[in-house]
């Protein structure tokens, strides 16, 4: 959580480009704000959004010719002046911003009163700065003094730090995530790419335990032990349009209607249609595993819901983890198990951890994510991209329909034996059409109009589509701030139903004509019983239409494919009823893009 962004030989352009780097790294929490800079040891720092600092900055037209930059999303005190970053020690003669949890703080921060220093903040970080005036104190230089700081921490981070009469900014990363950006005579840091891709596509992705000394003369990488390492600058293909909005009024809505897209380069090159063949290169010699444990948080958990689900119809023992869940409460490992972490980000701390207590378990490991270079990617065993595009958003939704189509990939890749799979790659193919013309026809904006002003939401399914109800209500939710829950279609019987009543639209996700189509038409009828209006989100193949009160209509497709329609169409409801309420949609409070803590 948390973003940190750092510049250094822009000169004049320092300022613009921090606060603009701070803007695109918004997604990653928006607490507070702040930036510091050199050679003046500047420090302005805003709680609430970065407007407020943009104001800040405004009325005090600060100078500097290298700073670092902070946004923050709240874990070790509220979202004050006083708790944004960058933090300080007593005499500001050090600035630090840090994004992770330091662990054994409170252990360091009693050591540093003990001497004498007073606390200006309830955050973890103030501990750094404090730390490394000290080593200042006692003569060490302020790269020494920075290491040896460093060295003393144990948790997440990823620290970026200024110290006066140096002109040089230090940083380190251990658990999250931090790249540099390689410009012409000028490096830029950050927790993410979009918050300098601007300036340059040059990218060294830093790994754990690697710091970054740099100047205006250069930089100097450095692994855990100070001794030089040399990491590979890389072009990433993503430019600054990819990650603004436009035009769309949101990301959020940008990204729903990226969808064509987003699921045409998930599938292209991975099907051979005349063969009836899938295939994951990334993975093709992985032998069919015994089982497969998916992790997975949020969005990406409902993924896994469905990955799962797919895959035990194929016959495959397969069961979905909340991550956070599974690292402290791990299920029994056998031989053979494939454990499986769904992640957007690739950085999502539960996520992490879930995988590395499968790997010290001694099984194999995949990441699905959407981030090449991740730290899930680079953890893993095996890797397989998503390829959805960056999502800005918080609320996942061009994602969470490419994880679902990595999910068959994955699935038909994993599982042996020969299959003819021309209806599902005609599906897949189709795919993008099928969601344009969503899109283009959905009635999601009318229907917020009339059941826009409910008590609560409730969303139904069954197979997978509890997936994609779970996912609805979670959406909803998020980003509109209205009660919804997500079930499990059998399940209303046995608790939740006593919510239903006529304030209470529910939403019931049925596609195909199957014994679970036909046993949750029975289920709408049971709601409408006790007055709730029935919304059908289904394909038609069954007469749930005709029991429904209200319908989102998605195009016919393969069994396995419905139910990425289907979740277009909530998407859009979600997007609707949060606009509707005036909620700011890219930035739900009290939540952030990328959860880096556990
Ligand atoms: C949902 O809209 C959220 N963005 C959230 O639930 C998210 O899916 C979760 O935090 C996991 O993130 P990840 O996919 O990056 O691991």
């Amino acid at each position: 959580m948390c973003g940190i962004v750092g510049c250094i030989g822009r000169d004049d352009a320092t300022v613009e480009v921090l606060m603009n780097g701070l803007r695109s790294l918004e997604y990653r929490g928006y607490d507070s704000a702040g930036i510091a800079l050199g050679p003046s040891m500047t420090v302005l720092r805003k709680s609430g959004e970065l407007d407020a600092l943009t104001e800040t900055v405004d009325a005090e037209q600060p100078v500097g010719t290298y700073g670092i930059g902070h946004t923050r999303w709240s874990t070790h005190g509220p979202p004050t002046d006083r708790n944004a970053h960058p933090h300080t020690d007593e005499n500001g003669r050090v600035a630090v911003v840090h994004n992770g949890i330091i662990e054994n703080y409170a252990d360091l921060k009693a050591e540093l009163e003990a001497t004498g220093i007073t606390f200006k903040s309830e955050t973890d970080t103030e501990v750094v700065p404090h730390l490394i005036a000290q080593a200042l104190d006692v003569g060490e230089d302020p790269a020494t003094a920075f290491h040896n700081t460093i060295d003393r921490l144990e948790g997440s981070y990823a620290i970026a730090a200024v110290i006066d009469g140096t002109e040089t900014i230090f940083a380190a990363r251990q658990g999250s995530p931090l790249v540099v950006g390689v410009g012409e005579n000028c490096l830029y840091l950050a927790s993410d790419i979009p918050a300098f891709v601007e300036h340059t596509r040059d990218v060294i992705f830093l790994e754990d335990g690697h710091r970054v000394i740099a100047t205006t003369d250069g930089y100097t990488l450095l692994d855990e032990s100070r001794r030089p390492v040399d990491v590979a600058v890389q072009t990433v293909s993503y430019t600054a349009e990819d990650t603004g909005k436009s035009g769309y009024d949101h990301y959020m809505l940008k990204e729903i209607h990226e969808q064509p897209t987003a699921l045409r380069q998930c599938f292209s090159g991975r099907s051979d249609a005349l063969e009836g063949t899938i295939t994951l290169e990334e993975i093709d010699s992985i032998p069919q595993p015994n089982a497969v444990q998916f992790v997975a948080c949020g969005t990406s958990y409902h993924a896994a819901l469905y990955g799962a689900t797919a895959l035990r119809e194929m016959g495959v023992s397969a069961k979905a983890y909340l991550a956070s869940e599974y690292a402290l409460s791990p299920p029994p490992l056998s031989l053979g198990t494939l454990v499986v972490g769904i992640t957007q980000s690739g950085e999502t701390a539960d996520t992490l951890a879930a995988l590395r207590s499968a790997q010290s378990r001694g099984v194999s490991t995949l990441a699905l994510t959407n981030t090449v270079n991740s730290t899930a990617a680079r953890e893993c065993d095996h890797a397989v991209y998503i390829r959805a595009g960056p999502e800005i958003g918080v609320a996942a939704t061009k994602t969470f329909s490419s994880q679902l189509v990595g999910c068959n990939l994955l699935a038909e890749e994993l599982v042996e034996g020969r299959r003819d799979l021309r209806p599902l790659i005609e599906s897949l193919r189709n795919l993008p059409d099928d969601v344009q013309s969503i899109l283009d026809s959905s009635k999601a904006a009318e229907l917020v109009e009339e059941y826009g002003d409910s008590e609560a939401y409730f969303f139904i399914g069954r197979g997978t589509n509890v997936a994609v109800a779970l996912e609805g209500a979670l959406k909803c939710k998020e980003i509109s701030y209205e009660h919804a829950e997500g079930f499990p279609a059998g399940e209303l019987k046995h608790g939740p139903l006593a919510l239903v009543t006529p304030d209470t639209p529910v939403f019931a996700v049925v596609t195909g004509d199957d014994e679970r189509a036909k046993k949750t038409l029975g289920n709408m009828k049971e709601v409408q019983a006790r007055g709730a209006p029935v919304i059908a989100v289904t394909d038609g193949k069954s007469n749930a239409a005709e029991i429904a009160d209200a319908t989102l209509s998605i195009p016919e497709t393969n069994e396995r494919i419905a139910p990425i329609l289907a979740n277009v169409q909530l998407q859009l409801v979600s997007y609707y009823l949060a606009n509707a309420l005036g909620r700011p949609i890219d930035k739900p409070r009290n939540l952030a893009k990328s959860v880096t803590v556990e």
